[in-house]
């Protein structure tokens, strides 16, 4: 994870990175630094904690210079502590680094460069990087730039860089291996950033470097871009910025997380928008059609994902199993990338990544891809390294998404897989055209039902009062809804920090029923369609062990309203489309109960939006 960013140019660099550090902070946020170059040496400013603070410990640094290297840290080498936040200097103070991965063969180097008399004041690995850079420079008597490629030539593992040196303020060298990194490309200036977002203010030309490329931009020459391996030149591919200053603010909300919530009707709409042709009878979807037959005939479909985008996975088993008969199986990329599955080209690999960067979910695909299986990307980020990768692909259009806890994506996901299922459907004939017909205009409808649902707001935020200091939850739920338990669960514990478990009803009485009494918050799902008396019997077997039920029923129940504590009433709508409803009162609710217990719902602890490490 961690983000960096770099700025060489005609204006004040402070302000740019700092800013730009802020934007990059969903990277992790446990440590941020500056490097400034005044031409012949460096002002370096770094300390644990988030860039307000790193703006504080600032204050007084020269701010003058045109050409700086920020970092925002999310810690996988080293506690998080002053000395570990970068930038990094190399050992005679010449050059200086900043890093998004991780060298997985820093030991053996930094004993290689102990033994040459190089000393290490800093826990991380990118410190030993940045020595290795200054060992070849200086031995080899070579260029910084050359210096840079032999030490990334020596590195296994993943990065994205930029270096800089002392003596020369008018270049900036960076390079990149399964760790993000754009170029933006002003006039007489370069901006370096994890993504985008740091720069789309100043220029709207932009380009992402390849894995195993590094570039060299220096102030009045043309971007030259190299493969590490062997230094070829590459021709660059400089594209037109799609994204918007006002897609990457509050607009106005407490909370990004909040700004999310509510832009779900739209995020929806925009990511069905175009592909849904009811009268026709058709489902758009470009990367489907053009490969239907793989679909079709695959002996099966396995997605594979992390976090939020697995449980919209399992979402997707329910609805391409359930509609399209098609046998789906859903795996953590961690997992499946290391228990040696049994893949072949008969299989389709799906995989569902909001950021596209996440490595385990990278690596899976990876494999499959070696393996010989059709590999389909489902990404919100456009031309992210799993967008890149895959065959085709559909993107999700729910627009960026800043706050740690991942809702918009989500349910943007779970539309694409809605539409993939009743694609998949209507072509084998599994459902027919009255049954399309009837699904396609019910999903059409989800926007609005989402945006009616996010009308019980205040009702919600009445609920999460009684509950603020609750330890535990459990989250309930059947068929479809299960998955949307998981997901309510995942939400509460990363931001609130309360204990919660998901799982599914008729389960409990296998293990968690033991944990209930008087004390106990249980949010059970209990939509009408799909098994809904046999949740009304989970309902009754928490309630006579005086368990506390929230319950997310259809509008207008009158069973379930006898029996839970509190009822939260959502619009009906096909039981398949069920978790694009449900979900939102479990987003709200974990949402307020965060906010009420004082915690940084945008940037909960220990966690980061974009997980590149494994
Ligand atoms: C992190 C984020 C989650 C996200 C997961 C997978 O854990 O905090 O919100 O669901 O990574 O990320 P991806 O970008 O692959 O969907």
């Amino acid at each position: 994870m961690c983000g960096i960013v770099a700025y060489i140019g005609k204006n004040t660099a402070y302000p740019i990175v700092v800013n730009g550090l802020k934007r990059l902070e969903y990277r992790g946020y446990d440590s941020a630094g500056i490097v400034l170059n005044s031409g012949s040496s460096f002002t370096l400013s770094k300390t644990k904690g988030k860039v307000s603070d790193l703006e504080e410990k600032a204050e007084n640094v020269d701010k003058v210079s045109t050409i700086a290297m920020g970092h925002t840290r999310w810690a996988t080498h080293g506690v998080p502590s002053d000395t570990n936040s970068h930038p990094h200097l190399s050992n005679d103070e010449s050059i200086a680094i900043v890093h998004n991965g991780i060298i997985e063969n820093y030991e053996p180097i930094k004993k290689m460069l102990t033994s040459k008399g190089f000393q290490f004041h800093s826990e991380t690995d990118t410190e030993v990087l940045v020595n290795l850079i200054q060992y070849f420079r200086d031995t080899e008597k070579i260029s910084l730039t050359e210096a840079v490629r032999y030490a990334l030539n020596e590195a296994i593992g993943a990065y994205a860089i930029a270096v800089m040196e002392a003596e020369n303020s008018n270049k900036i060298i960076v390079g990149r291996l399964s760790s993000p990194l754009a170029i933006g490309i002003g006039k007489d200036e370069f901006y370096v950033a994890s993504d985008a977002s740091p720069f789309v203010e100043f220029t709207k030309e932009a380009l992402y470097l390849e894995d195993g490329e590094m570039a060299t931009l220096e102030l009045g020459k043309a971007i030259d871009i190299r493969k590490i391996v062997d230094n070829t030149k590459v021709i660059p591919a400089i594209q037109e910025l799609q994204l918007t200053l006002e897609q990457i603010e509050k607009g106005g909300y407490d909370h990004f997380m909040l700004k999310e919530i509510y832009e779900q009707p739209k995020s929806i709409m925009d990511t069905m928008r175009g592909r849904i042709l009811v009268n026709e009878g058709i489902i758009q979807m470009a990367g489907i059609w053009d490969n239907l037959e793989k679909f079709t005939n695959a002996s099966r479909i396995i997605i594979v994902s992390c976090g939020t985008s697995w449980h919209a996975g399992l979402i997707g088993e329910y609805l391409i199993e359930d509609l399209a008969r098609i046998p789906v199986e859903v795996e953590y990329a961690s997992e499946f990338r290391y228990r040696n599955p049994i893949i072949t080209d008969k299989d389709v690999v799906i995989a569902i990544s909001q950021s596209g960067e996440t490595a385990d979910t990278l690596a899976a695909l990876k494999m499959a891809k070696e393996k010989g299986a059709f590999i389909y990307g489902i990404c919100n980020v456009v031309d992210s390294s799993i967008a890149r990768l895959t065959d085709a692909g559909s993107y999700t259009h729910a627009g960026p998404e800043i706050g740690v806890a991942s809702t918009k994506a989500f349910t943007a996901q779970v539309s694409i897989l809605s539409m993939i299922a009743l694609k998949l459907a209507k072509h084998t004939g599994k459902i027919s055209n009255q049954q399309f017909h009837l699904l396609a205009s019910e999903l059409e409808l989800i926007p609005e039902k989402v945006e009616k649902t996010l009308k019980l707001d205040e009702q919600i935020k009445e609920i999460s009062k009684k509950f603020v200091n609750a330890t535990n939850f459990l989250y309930l739920g059947r068929g479809y809804n299960f998955p949307v338990a998981l997901e309510g669960a995942l939400k509460l514990k990363e931001i609130s920090y309360i204990h919660a478990e998901g799982y599914p009803a008729a389960e409990m009485k296998h293990g968690p029923i033991a944990l209930i009494d008087e004390n106990m918050p249980v949010v059970i799902i209990a939509t009408k369609k799909g098994h809904y008396e046999k949740v009304v019997s989970n309902i009754q077997e928490i309630k006579s062990r005086k368990g506390i039920v929230i319950a997310v029923v259809t509008e207008g129940d009158e069973q379930v309203k006898g029996m839970a504590d509190y009822l939260i009433e959502v619009p009906e709508t096909s039981e398949c489309f069920t978790p694009l409803v449900t979900s939102i009162p479990l987003q709200l609710l974990s949402y307020h109960i965060a906010v009420m217990r004082g915690a940084n719902v945008d940037q909960p602890r220990n966690l980061a939006k974009s997980v590149t490490v494994e």
